[in-house]
């Protein structure tokens, strides 16, 4: 029997043994506590989401929807099931397929030059907060269509949500409060559009004017908007200062990106499937599914270890070898099935945008390992801060 536990220290401090036990030993674990399984070979993650008839979404996909249940599940495409969230998916998606995401691409770079250029006097900053943080913000206020003179404030309700405080399990008060606040907001934002659709642009734009099957009330398009700031937000930055560590760490690969840029996202890539900041998501089963002679019966809960998949060698040759040259077929770090991440080709454009302008304008730099700080959660892993130190080129 394997140790695992999704809250437990091992957990925090580094899942990648335990998964790897899991993985080779119980690769259908259940455990009592929570009424769940959780899977962590890559191939048994992808078929039982492609199995989407057996599963809903409608108690929530997060630990603390599922595991802890101490969140609360609004109404959002993240929360649907089959032909609402079809028709949901089928109204927004051309938002984020890959022509409309080019078009983004002036703008996003406008973000990214004004953002490293404020920063080079200093000499020294941190990727996650004060780089890949601002663009992620800026962006989804473009996209959703939120003032952009708010974006400091919706950023500052975004990363508590995501802080633990050592000893509790799952989101603190903080986080409640400020998931509490931005929902507050959201809703101020659809009245006043509301009132002045003029002033109404982007995704809730969209929503409010569009009919939808079974409607759509301002409480659903605040919820909408929370998804949105707060998928857009958190996992961007992680995966970006990853990335640059990687850099750091292989600095052979890490030139080669530099001196040709083209190669940028599969680099991108590569450190997602190498540290995927989403440890896990879930669902309820609605129906039986039945794995490695296990049945997983309706009602109980099913939960993906992304980051796990992402080092299965039963799919990757040398999964704990970094090399940004395996460009696999799939990987796992932006989910799979009908909830594939909507944003993904949002965040590649982010993330070469983001390392083209601190190329153009860093000659060296220096990542502060010492100084980094790592956040313990058992959600959306990564760094808090990672202090850079460099010299303008
Ligand atoms: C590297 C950055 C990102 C990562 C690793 C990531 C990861 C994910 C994952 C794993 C899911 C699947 C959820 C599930 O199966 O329940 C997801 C869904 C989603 N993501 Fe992302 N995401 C990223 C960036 C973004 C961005 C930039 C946006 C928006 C601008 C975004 C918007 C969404 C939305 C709206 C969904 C829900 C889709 C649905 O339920 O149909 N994400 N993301």
């Amino acid at each position: 029997m394997v140790e695992y536990h999704p809250y437990s220290d091992a957990i925090l401090d580094d899942p990648y043994p335990v998964y790897r036990s899991l993985r080779d030993e119980q690769p259908a674990c259940y455990v009592e506590e929570f009424d769940a399984w959780f899977l962590s070979r890559f191939e048994d993650i992808w078929r039982v989401n492609m199995n989407f008839k057996a599963l809903s979404s409608e108690n929530g996909t997060t630990p603390g929807h599922l595991l802890a249940q101490d969140t609360p599940v609004n109404t959002s495409l993240a929360s649907m099931d089959g032909k609402r969230h079809s028709a949901h998916r089928g109204l927004i998606s051309p938002t984020f397929k890959p022509g409309a995401v080019k078009g983004l691409e002036p703008t996003i770079q406008g973000f990214a030059t004004s953002t490293i250029e404020s920063l080079l006097a200093r000499g020294e900053f941190d990727v996650v907060q004060d780089y890949a943080a601002q663009i992620a913000i800026r962006t989804v206020c473009t996209v959703g269509g939120f003032p952009l003179e708010d974006a400091e404030q919706l950023l500052s309700w975004v990363n508590p949500i995501f802080e633990r405080v050592p000893g509790e399990r799952g989101m603190p008060k903080a986080g409640h409060q400020a998931a509490r606040e931005m929902y507050l907001y959201f809703l101020d934002l659809v009245k006043e559009f509301k009132g002045d659709p003029a002033r109404a642009g982007g995704l809730v734009q969209l929503l409010l004017t569009t009919d939808l099957e079974g409607g759509i009330s301002d409480l659903d398009i605040a919820a909408y908007c929370s998804l949105l700031l707060i998928g857009g937000t958190d996992t961007f930055p992680k995966s970006f200062a990853n990335t640059v560590l990687r850099m750091h760490e292989y600095p052979d690969q890490g030139v080669r990106v530099r001196e040709d840029p083209a190669l940028i996202t599969d680099f991108f890539h590569e450190s997602l499937r190498y540290t995927t900041p989403t440890q896990l998501l879930g669902r309820t089963l609605v129906g039986d599914i039945e794995i490695h002679g296990e049945t997983m019966r309706a009602g109980q809960k099913v939960m993906f270890l992304f980051a796990s998949a992402n080092r299965d060698d039963r799919e990757f040759e040398n999964p704990d070898v970094f090399d940004f040259e395996r460009r696999p077929p799939r990987f796992l770090a932006f989910g799979c099935g009908p909830h594939l991440c909507l944003g993904m080709h949002v965040a590649r454009l982010e993330a070469r945008l983001g390392l083209e302008a601190f190329f153009s304008r860093v000659r060296d730099f220096e990542v502060d390992v010492e100084g980094a700080e790592r956040l313990r959660t058992e959600f959306v892993q990564g760094f808090k801060s990672l202090p850079v130190r460099f010299q303008a080129a």
